[in-house]
């Protein structure tokens, strides 16, 4: 099974170089600031983003400066909307330690994820690049609209899975579309295989969410994350709407009460667990998730072999194999 070490080892010492370049974007002159960014430094994630910036341009060229641009932009983007989507979501843990919201509280952390997002587009204004700019503020715009959506099918309660697939490819394969699309773009123009790398970072991102969402149901493994928190929040995921589809009319009267229940208790959660689990919602959301992991692995077939391509073969594997 792959491994994240093993996947960073071609891109090694550029990843480094990557840190040096995030972690200057993350200092400040005032120590209020300087605190709670060196809490988020202190976390830093899987980078799992800079990353697939950096094999993407390994495998079309050559890294150079504005790879690490795309890089940095990207992460600081992506832990801006994890400090707000932890509000959002009501989220009191992440990374294995309290959230920004549940340390501070939600003023904090909406102002400080504004904060983070305002440097990652400063990143690429003060290189000139202006088409990553364009590129990273459509993911963006689109994570937002996807999040809004979400919470308002969540209180709807109807969402299906076209509309799951529309979300999640908006929330999160948006972003790992940018990563792909901008890590290609900063060594070459071919418009061809912008286009491939592009596809294949939204196929790759999809993959990556479904396995988030099941992580979700799972007991194995530590995500560093609330465990059960889309249960207990009544977020429907591909679990969910396709247990939900097969089970009789008289089960689906049971569970959608349990459900819909904004304070459930652990018996209620488990309950939810259950129904899922003897619905096949896990084999049939495993099933749609390799679907696109093989999307994925498509995409890279016409690259000849290399070290590159090997990491980014282990990437679609480490994204749906992961355990945090
Ligand atoms: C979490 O992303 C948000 C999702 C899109 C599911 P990661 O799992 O990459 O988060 P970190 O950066 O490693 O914490
Ligand atoms: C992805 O959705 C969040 C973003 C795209 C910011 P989730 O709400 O499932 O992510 P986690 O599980 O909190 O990391
Ligand atoms: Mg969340
Ligand atoms: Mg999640």
């Amino acid at each position: 099974m792959a491994t994240l070490s093993g996947i960073r080892e071609p891109v090694e010492k550029e990843m480094a170089q990557f840190e040096s370049f995030f972690f200057d974007t993350m200092k400040s002159n005032i120590p209020f600031l300087r605190t709670i960014l060196n809490y988020v430094i202190r976390r830093k994630g899987k980078q799992m983003r800079p990353l697939l910036v950096l094999l993407s341009a390994a495998i079309n060229g050559n890294i150079n400066e504005s790879t690490y641009v795309a890089a940095t932009m990207i992460e600081l983007l992506h832990t801006a909307s994890l400090v707000h989507d932890d509000v959002v979501d009501d989220a009191d843990e992440r990374r294995g330690a309290p959230s920004i919201k549940a340390l501070w509280n939600s003023r904090i952390a909406v102002l400080l994820g504004d904060y983070l997002l305002a440097k990652g587009l400063l990143v690429s204004i003060d290189s000139d690049r202006f088409d990553m700019l364009k590129i990273i503020s459509e993911a963006v715009q689109s994570m937002t609209q996807s999040e809004l959506i979400q919470i308002q099918k969540i209180k709807k309660f109807n969402t299906t899975e076209e509309e799951y697939f529309d979300i999640i490819s908006g929330k999160t394969a948006a972003l790992i579309s940018a990563c792909t699309t901008t890590g290609t773009l900063s060594v070459t123009g071919e418009i061809q295989t912008i286009n491939l790398m592009r596809e294949f970072g939204q196929n790759i991102g999809i993959a990556f969410q479904i396995k988030d969402d099941l992580l979700d149901y799972s007991t194995k493994g530590f995500t560093g994350k609330n465990a059960r928190n889309d249960i207990r929040e009544g977020k429907l995921t591909l679990p969910l709407i396709h247990s939900l589809k097969k089970a009789s009319f008289i089960d689906q009267r049971k569970i959608i009460p349990i459900i819909k229940n904004k304070n459930k208790t652990e018996k209620d959660i488990s309950r939810v667990v259950d129904f899922v689990l003897s619905n096949g919602g896990i084999e049939y959301t495993e099933s749609k998730m390799t679907l696109y992991t093989e999307k994925a692995l498509g995409c890279l077939s016409g690259y000849p072999e290399s070290p590159y391509k090997q990491s980014l073969i282990d990437f679609i594997d480490y994204s749906v194999t992961r355990n945090h």
